[in-house]
């Protein structure tokens, strides 16, 4: 039974209990963050913990945990849930359980914080590559915060499901957002793009990283708009996150991508982060 820790207390998975007043429960009123762990070495945690303070700062709630306090806590999570595989640890935060429900703020009230620990695996999919649809992104305009409240992006998610496709390619206004729970990029003559951050998608760690790890080796990889003509007609498109990394799309709408398959550019950069991934590892990078 995995063990996971709620509020203070690390208890096995089937006795974790919280409030049907929650805030989370009721309103969606929380916020979370989903961080992958290399050989029990917790991925990008400097960026993880920079994004979630942003995200508590958004929705006004004050962090309930010093960034050392949450590294010692998920370390003692990771610690009691032993696996060789690669994992994450999902991190949530609530605005807590007061004694009745009312939409605005209740007073002197401790958030819930709950965390646990989960294995990445994804082999197949990435040899393979997976297909995509495009959808009009009915989202609100603060898809910055990485808050739990992700009905559209179930919803979304669903109907990618429902088209036989891994995942949806939201468009706002012709121009790509991003999926369901990933950022997109394109390759279009040796350019890589995916959009920029603002208030229409979340700044992902893995997207950074990607941009950051191309960069290194000399390619061109940027922010910028990408439209859904740009998107039609890329020769590789990829989705990015925590838990798929690097995906390949190879069909969209039912039509292939390029040539059908992963593309030379996706091979290129699965390749340099795994490398970084073995470094991380091996706590010679964070
Ligand atoms: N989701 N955009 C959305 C809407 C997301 O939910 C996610 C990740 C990303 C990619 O961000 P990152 O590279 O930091 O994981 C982009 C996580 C994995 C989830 O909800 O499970």
């Amino acid at each position: 039974m995995p063990v996971v820790y709620l509020n203070g207390e690390f208890v096995a998975l089937d006795a974790a209990r919280v409030s049907v007043l929650d805030r989370g429960f009721l309103f969606g009123d929380s916020v979370y963050e989903v961080i992958p762990v290399y050989g029990a070495r917790l991925f990008r945690f400097a960026q993880h913990c920079d994004r979630l303070w942003r995200s508590l700062d958004a929705v006004r709630m004050a962090a309930p945990f010093t960034r050392e306090q949450l590294q010692t806590l998920l370390d003692d999570l990771l610690a009691a849930n032993p696996s060789a595989h690669d994992r994450y640890v999902y991190l949530q935060i609530t605005r807590g359980a007061p004694p009745r429900r009312d939409h605005a703020f209740p007073a002197d009230i401790a958030p819930t914080v709950f965390a646990m620990s989960g294995i990445i695996s994804h082999g197949a999919e990435l040899a393979k590559g997976v297909a995509a649809v495009t959808l009009p992104d009915e989202r609100w305009l603060r898809c910055d915060i990485k808050s739990t409240a992700l009905l559209a992006n179930v919803l979304a998610r669903q109907h990618a499901v429902d088209a036989g496709a891994v995942e949806v390619i939201l468009l706002r206004d012709e121009a790509v957002t991003e999926g369901a729970a990933s950022n997109v990029f394109v390759v279009r003559a040796g350019a890589i793009r995916t959009p920029p951050d603002g208030p229409g998608i979340l700044a992902g760690i893995t997207r950074d990283l990607v941009l950051e790890i191309a960069r290194q080796h000399g390619l061109d990889a940027a922010m910028a708009p990408v439209s859904s003509a740009d998107l039609l007609t890329a020769d590789e498109v990829w989705l990015t996150s925590s838990t798929r990394e690097i995906l390949p799309v190879v069909t969209l709408d039912r039509r292939p991508v390029g040539a059908g398959a992963p593309g030379p550019m996706f091979a290129r950069m699965q390749a340099l982060y795994g490398g970084y991934k073995q470094a991380v590892r091996a706590g010679r990078a964070a």
